[in-house]
């Protein structure tokens, strides 16, 4: 059975970050996001897997080429301007003429997909939409069902006082081709918006397939270094690297007066000085150079990036090639790719840093 990943929106609530890397491939645990979601669909036996691009394709295309190194097989299917969530799939209908799955590119689940393939067959249903409950659902859409869970109605993110259930769509799809015929061609139109209200209108068979466990949408900063520390301690069932508390990859050169205290993932071929701590839940990329009574907490740090001699490195996500010069700090910030910080910059709490900018 064939995959769609839905991998081509902006990413907007996601930037800077995503101005040069597009969501799937932003790194969690120094890999690149997408791999996760088609490692899941590997280990169920699904391994077709239709990419559907837009956005920032290239690199999407160069880092998973054939698939054959994670052993799928992926195809790509590139549209010239997004069409939406819908339009994304239409687009890629000549290779969907059997019962489909879509996924959500940016969601890190542990779905059973057998268990939902097998429901969608019970229930003769014509789109199954998986479920999760969470908290607070109101920034997500809202999935109302009735007792044997045929779906009865969908509420895009409800106020608090219109909330009647705790479960939302959880991003991913089973559908039959038919469905196809109800999206027009080369026109933008959204699944969630548009096509499952308008099929639910008609009276089609819409069922939701309610899951828990392990759930988490990438989609801003917050949910993003949630992904890493979580995994980074242990849930989410990812055992990528391990259980061990600090994990250092090849080629480093950790200085012996230095203290990893753990949850620490450390990259290849990255250099950290005397008398720097690094205090977990940290992610460190490849390349990385931390240097002496430099201290890391609470943060990320993509690959080729530097923190210099007696630099604070606090709650902040740096991208690509950062440069923190000594003696600089930032608090609960967010560094694009190629940001400088000069020499004993204290960078405003909670600022957010566009690409290659010069600070100090
Ligand atoms: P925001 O701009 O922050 O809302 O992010 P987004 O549009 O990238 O993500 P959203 O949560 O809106 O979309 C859910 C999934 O669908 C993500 O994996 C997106 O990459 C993907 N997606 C959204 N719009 C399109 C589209 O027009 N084409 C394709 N191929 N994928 C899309």
């Amino acid at each position: 059975m064939k995959a769609v990943i839905l991998v081509g929106g902006l990413g907007t609530r996601l930037r800077p970050l995503t101005w040069n890397t597009p969501k799937s491939l932003v790194p969690v645990l120094n890999r690149p996001f997408l791999e996760y979601v088609l490692r899941h669909l590997k280990e169920q036996g699904i391994d077709e897997i239709v990419l559907a691009l837009s956005n920032l394709a290239v690199p999407i295309k160069e880092c998973f080429g054939n698939g054959h190194h994670l052993g799928v097989k992926l195809v790509y299917v590139v549209e010239e301007s997004a069409l939406g969530t819908a339009g994304a799939f239409k687009n890629a209908s000549e290779l969907l003429t059997d019962t489909f799955f879509v996924l959500n590119g940016d969601v890190f689940s542990l779905l059973d997909f057998h268990s939902m393939l097998e429901f969608h067959k019970r229930q003769n249903s014509l789109v199954t939409i998986a479920t999760i409950p969470v908290d607070d659902p109101t920034p997500f859409g809202l999935v109302e069902t009735a007792p044997d869970k045929r779906i009865t109605r969908f509420l895009e993110k409800p106020m608090p006082i219109e909330v009647t259930t705790n479960f939302i769509n959880a991003g991913a799809y089973i559908l039959e081709p038919s469905v196809l015929d109800s999206i027009p061609y080369d026109t933008t139109y959204s699944a969630e918006k548009q096509l499952f209200p308008n099929l639910l209108a008609n009276n089609g068979r819409l069922f939701a397939f309610p899951s828990t466990g392990y759930w988490i949408d990438i989609g801003n900063p917050q949910k993003y270094r949630d992904l890493n520390f979580d995994l980074l301690s242990g849930q989410g069932d990812c055992d990528f690297h391990g259980k061990q508390e600090v994990i250092i990859g090849d080629g480093c050169q950790i200085h012996p007066q230095t203290k990893l205290e753990g949850p620490v993932l450390v990259g290849d071929n990255c250099v950290i000085e005397e008398g720097a701590v690094i205090s977990g839940p940290v992610v460190i990329g490849n390349n990385c150079h931390v240097g002496e009574r430099a201290f890391i907490t609470d943060s990320i740090i993509w690959n080729e990036t530097t923190i210099a001699t007696g630099c604070r490195f606090i709650s902040s996500i740096a991208a690509t090639g950062c440069e923190l010069q000594a003696g600089s700090c930032a608090e609960k910030a967010i560094l694009a790719d190629y940001v400088t910080l000069i020499e004993n910059f204290r960078l405003t709490s909670g600022s957010v840093i566009e690409p290659q900018q010069i600070l100090g």
